[in-house]
């Protein structure tokens, strides 16, 4: 099976319409979202409206801002710039988009017996994996919880990024190139990040997806440029902050 993994779409309908015409022609079987389809972006609806619509099967789960913009959590983590874009999405979205959000279930699942996804870590669908130490917490849990899956993808750092468990090791990589691929090696296990399409945060402002091919346990990187300013322009004239735009421009 070959499976699109996207992540942190947030409302920014310029990045997803990148990534999937650069993936026209791609043969996927499975189109999988590991959660924040909104907020920070001025583009919501567009957002829920076209994972609702694609034309092949889909499979997702909720992140943080989701539950927020569809007012099952209150946001009161959340920095003053976040939930003032979270209230301003909830109050845009349609019914059914609303609907839809609310109806997500939360991570971690098991995609096809195959490989999980979480928003945010296996263990807390709104905790960081930042260090090797996260990491570590986590791989405990699996090896305990789902001994047969090897592979979890999760999101919410918005940093494309590789945690392998090689015996008492853990190997940690940051995915800088725009192109980069991973060949599963049996005996490890694996937390991986495919990064952000909307609001990428690793100082490359270009979207960020990754393609897995189940049958051969192998996973690409990619980044694709999106119309960074068509972006920003929307957003301030939404009246959301301005530094919610600005930030896409450098990849913050
Ligand atoms: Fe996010």
């Amino acid at each position: 099976m070959r499976y699109l993994i996207l992540s942190d779409l947030h409302g920014n309908d310029e990045a997803l319409s990148a990534v999937l015409g650069r993936l026209k022609r791609k043969r996927l079987d499975r189109i999988v979202c590991l959660g924040d389809f909104v907020g920070y972006g001025a583009d919501p609806n567009k957002i829920v409206d076209r994972f609702r619509r694609m034309p092949r099967p889909t499979l997702a789960i909720r992140g943080n801002h989701d539950k927020v913009a569809s007012g099952i959590d209150n946001g009161d983590t959340f920095n003053p710039p976040a939930l003032e874009a979270a209230r301003w999405t909830r109050e845009k979205l349609s019914r059914e988009n609303a609907e839809f959000l609310r109806r997500l279930p939360p991570g971690p699942a098991i995609v096809d017996g195959s490989f999980g996804i979480c928003h945010g870590s296996p263990i807390d669908e709104d905790s960081y994996i930042f260090s090797d130490l996260d990491a570590s917490v986590n791989f405990l849990y699996l090896e305990r919880l789902v001994p047969g899956i090897d592979l979890f993808f999760f999101g919410h750092s918005h940093i494309p990024s590789i945690f392998t468990l090689d015996g008492d090791e853990i190997l940690v990589e940051a995915v800088r190139k725009p192109r980069a691929r991973l060949v599963l090696e049996p005996g490890k296990r694996y937390l991986v990040n495919p990064g952000s399409v909307g609001q990428p945060r690793d100082r490359n402002p270009r979207a960020s997806y990754v393609l897995y091919d189940s049958g051969t346990r192998t996973i690409h990187f990619e980044r694709v440029a999106f119309d960074v300013e068509r972006s920003r322009g929307k957003i301030l004239r939404a009246g959301l902050p301005s530094m919610l735009g600005d930030r896409l421009v450098a990849g913050i």
